[in-house]
């Protein structure tokens, strides 16, 4: 019963949307098990571009099941626009190909303007959310004041949630935050409309997974963001509201630990950042430019400049310990080909001492210096190359460095945004 997790082991946005993708090949399940439609996962796909915000990027994969896991929070509008969108180009022929756990929470859109009109009362000392409300849909998860998939296709109950929460939740945004009570009767028959052109995905994912687990399907966890935004182990509080480490696979899913045997993080050969927070290797000169440039760092989601900067193996040390990687996939190497010599941070300068893990504290973190060790750029291009013996010697060198740093295998490399521009280096399952 094979499991392979794939998790970003940055700030998000390390490309795990191809990645998924073209390991969906090897696998039968392709389950998202946390996030929302924060997440922007981009594939490229015989030269033209699909965004993936909540279904599974295995979904371009006819015969491959994908499920939308109890620990994703669902805007049942983006939902249901995706699959249209899905559709409209020749994927999800089968409706039976999808499936949405009855117990996934939902975003209503009290959570959306809670997000914005907390974000704008900040001034400077907002998060950069990405403002889909992703932030106050878990929050009320947590509060248990949460309405689920499996509540908003069924209109008596849908109706009974809503006349219970939001009166509170209109007081919270009038009296506190300065907005406009929103009505009742207005997201009822938006939820119910939505609620029934998914009713037919909406299923016990966890029980279709278990028994996917029992007969020794492939099952493939695709995670959204990147550990550093993971709620506790990120950096804390320019995170995420969710858990994004491979731990949190399971109890997004619906699985036993036992039904993982490989985790895999995703790296870029440098290193992105949206939104606030501290990001000791970021790049405030012409260099960081031009790897946004060079790399189409804007945000899939928001459309936001991602800040960029050079690679930080303290932040992917961290992701290596944390997740319990068993491999690296490096992504992205092709945006470094040009440069005369590449930066690698191995460790930071904090108030004298030399620091060799993250710092808890985001106040210390941000006084983090990174200490860099140099390495040899390399001019060739080497987006088509798709094996290991035909990359150039300082690539190659690159790698190792960054193996031996980490003490983890790297087991996929990605050069080029197309899903052929990979060589693979580990069988996944
Ligand atoms: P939220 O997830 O919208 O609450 O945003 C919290 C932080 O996580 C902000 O800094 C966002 O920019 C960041 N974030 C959320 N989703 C993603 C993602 O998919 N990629 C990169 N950053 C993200």
């Amino acid at each position: 019963m094979p499991g392979l997790v794939v998790i970003g082991a940055q700030w998000g946005d390390e490309g795990k949307g191809k990645i998924v993708d073209l390991l969906t090949e090897h696998a039968d399940v392709v389950v998202r098990f946390q996030g929302g439609n924060n997440a922007g996962h981009t594939l490229v796909v015989g030269g033209k571009k699909i965004i993936l915000h909540l279904i599974p990027s295995g979904i371009l994969h006819r015969n491959k099941i994908c499920v939308i896991g109890n620990g994703v929070v669902i805007d049942p509008k983006v939902c249901v626009e995706e699959i249209e969108a899905v559709k409209k180009r020749g994927f999800l022929r089968s409706d039976r190909q999808l499936m949405i756990s009855d117990r996934a929470h939902v975003i209503f859109p009290y959570h959306r303007i809670i997000d914005q009109l907390r974000e704008a009362s900040k001034g400077e000392a907002k998060i950069g959310t990405t403002g889909r409300g992703i932030g106050p849909a878990y929050e009320d998860k947590a509060a248990r004041r949460g309405i689920r998939m499996g509540e908003i296709i069924d209109p008596p109950l849908l109706r009974k949630r809503l006349k219970d929460i939001l009166p509170e939740r209109n007081r919270y945004i009038t009296a506190i935050l300065g907005g406009q009570a929103l009505p009742e009767g207005e997201i009822f028959s938006a939820y119910a409309a939505w609620g029934r052109k998914l009713k037919k995905y909406v299923c016990d994912g966890s029980e279709f997974l278990q028994n996917a687990v029992e007969k020794g399907r492939r099952i493939l966890f695709e995670g959204a963001q990147g550990t550093s935004l993971d709620l506790d182990y990120g950096t804390y509080p320019f995170v995420t509201s969710s858990n994004t480490v491979g731990a949190s696979s399971c109890v997004g899913s619906g699985v036993g630990p036992r039904a993982v045997t490989d985790l895999w993080g995703v790296s870029k050969a440098y290193s992105t950042r949206v939104g606030a927070g501290p990001f000791p290797t970021e790049l405030f000169d012409g260099l960081g430019e031009s790897l946004r440039e060079k790399g189409g760092e804007y945000g899939s989601t928001t459309g936001r400049p991602r800040r960029c900067g050079w690679l930080d193996l303290v932040v992917l040390r961290h992701a290596v310990k944390i997740n319990g990687l068993t491999g690296l996939v490096v992504t992205k190497l092709d945006v470094l080909s040009g440069l005369k010599s590449i930066k690698v941070c191995t460790g930071y300068r904090l108030r004298g001492g030399l620091l060799k893990t993250l710092p808890s504290r985001v106040e210390d973190l941000a006084d983090c210096r990174p200490v860099y060790e140099e390495l040899p750029g390399w001019t060739e291009d080497i987006s088509g190359i798709r094996m290991l013996k035909r990359l150039p010697p300082r690539v190659k060198g690159y790698l190792k460095f960054v193996e031996k740093h980490l003490k983890c295998p790297v087991v996929l490399v990605s050069a080029g945004p197309d899903r052929e521009q990979h060589i693979l280096l580990k069988k996944p399952f």
